[in-house]
Formats: C-alpha cells, structure tokens, sequence
C-alpha cells in the first residue's frame, strides 16, 4: 500500500464517495475531517470502511480523558485504521487513550496533533506557551511517544527535527504536501511527496493536488510514480 492519504475534504457524502470510489482502496487510503463528519457521520465512515477503505478519521479529540477515552473507543467501534487526539491534552489523556485501545483486538493506530500549523509563535505565547515553535513541538512529539502513541501528526519541516528525537518505529504523518508545479492553496511551508518521505515521513496527507484536479486518479498516479522514481535513485 501507498503511503498517500487522500483527505476528502467534502461537505457532502455523495461527491466524497464517488471519488474514493474512482480512486480504489488498493491505492491510497483516505482521511475524513471534522466537515464530511460532522454532515455525514459515523454512517459514511462505516459505508467506506464496508468498500474496504482503511480510514483515518481526524477529529484530532481533546478533552478529559475519560472521555477521549470513550471517543477513541468509539472511533475503533467504526473500523477506522487510524484515530488522533491533541498532545496538548496532557499526558493523562494521552496514556489514557492508548490504554482504552490497548484492549481492542483489533485497534486503529493512534497519532497525537503537536502544535497546530496555522499557530505562529506569538499565537503560542499569548495561549501560555512560551519558547520557539519547534521546541514546544518537539516536546510535544516527545511526550507523545512516551505516552506509547504510534506517531504524531507534523509538517514536513519539523520531520528533521522530530525523527531524531523519537522512535525508529514512531510514525510520522505529514500534512502540506504540494506535487512539483502544483498550487500551494492556502499551505503556506509545503513539500512535494517524495521529498517528505525521503526525510522520513511515514504516511503524506494530500487533499487539493487530488481532490481538485481535472483527473484525480490521474493525480494521484502522477504523485505514486514521483514516490516510486524517487525510491528507484
Ligand atoms: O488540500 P490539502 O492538501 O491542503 O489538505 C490537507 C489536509 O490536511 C486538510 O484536510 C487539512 O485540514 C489537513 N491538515 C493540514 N495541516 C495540519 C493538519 C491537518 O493541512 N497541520
């Protein structure tokens, strides 16, 4: 399987399903956000995972952790392959998410958010977080892995950064990720795909570059063939 996540970012069921549709569960895997869910829910979810599509559900949870606890749960009862919540939750609802899904059989893989890319540093300073950008989201990446998560969401310009500081086996999943000659939308810091994983990212977000284009699968098979080109080096 691909390393390539397509983020149907869709307000309706309809277009989103014939779009994973024409791009095929053997080719990518597909993230659901906050929007398609909450018009959608849990009924689409389940509608894509019966078609054989593995699921990373990105609700990004954050609240005690009881109840992240029984979110996450929740989000395992859909046969999602891939759940996340906020580190900034604190270590007691991270340890607490990943003992609740400790007792599934069959669990998703559980990543942290670290600090939210559309936050600069004054952002942070003035909700309390002191320090440059990058120490804050290495901690967070750290206390993460601590907490026995399987990886962290980041931009694919802290992967560097991270990737010494965590696991072997801790996965990376990154975001803002533009194929050569593509619009960069509204990603302010983006990379092309097989730049990203060159420097160890583990699984590439990409919604617009897919979603948007005149030929999506066409896309998509473009950005495949650059990853395996690269591989080939
Ligand atoms: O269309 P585009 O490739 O920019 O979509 C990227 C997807 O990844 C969107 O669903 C966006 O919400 C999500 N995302 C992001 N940056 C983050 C976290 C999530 O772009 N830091």
């Amino acid at each position: 399987m691909s390393p390539l996540i397509v983020a149907l970012d869709f307000a309706q069921a309809e277009p989103a399903l014939a779009l994973a549709k024409q791009l095929g569960c053997e080719r990518c895997r597909i993230k659901i956000g906050k929007e398609l869910f909450t018009r959608c829910g849990p009924a689409l979810v389940e509608q894509l995972v019966k078609e054989g599509f593995e699921i990373f559900l990105d609700l990004k949870y954050h609240d005690i952790p009881n109840t992240v606890a029984q979110a996450c749960l929740a989000a395992a009862d859909l046969g999602v392959w891939m759940i996340n919540v906020h580190a900034l939750g604190g270590r007691d609802m991270l340890l607490a998410a990943r003992e609740a899904l400790e007792k599934r059989s069959h669990r998703p893989l559980l990543v942290a958010v670290t600090i939210l890319t559309s936050l600069q540093r004054f952002d942070l300073y003035a909700i309390g977080l002191h320090g440059l950008l990058e120490e804050n989201v290495l901690r967070l990446a750290r206390l993460s892995n601590a907490c026995g998560l399987d990886g962290i969401v980041c931009s694919p310009h802290e992967i560097v950064l991270i990737r010494q500081a965590v696991d072997n086996n801790f996965k990376l999943v990154t975001p803002g990720i533009r194929p050569l000659n593509s619009s960069n939308d509204d990603q302010k810091r983006v990379m092309t795909p097989a730049e990203a994983l060159k420097l160890g990212a583990n699984y590439l977000v990409v919604g617009r570059p897919v979603t948007a284009a005149p030929e999506p699968l066409q896309a998509l098979l473009e950005i495949e063939a650059s990853l395996s080109k690269n591989n080939n080096q």
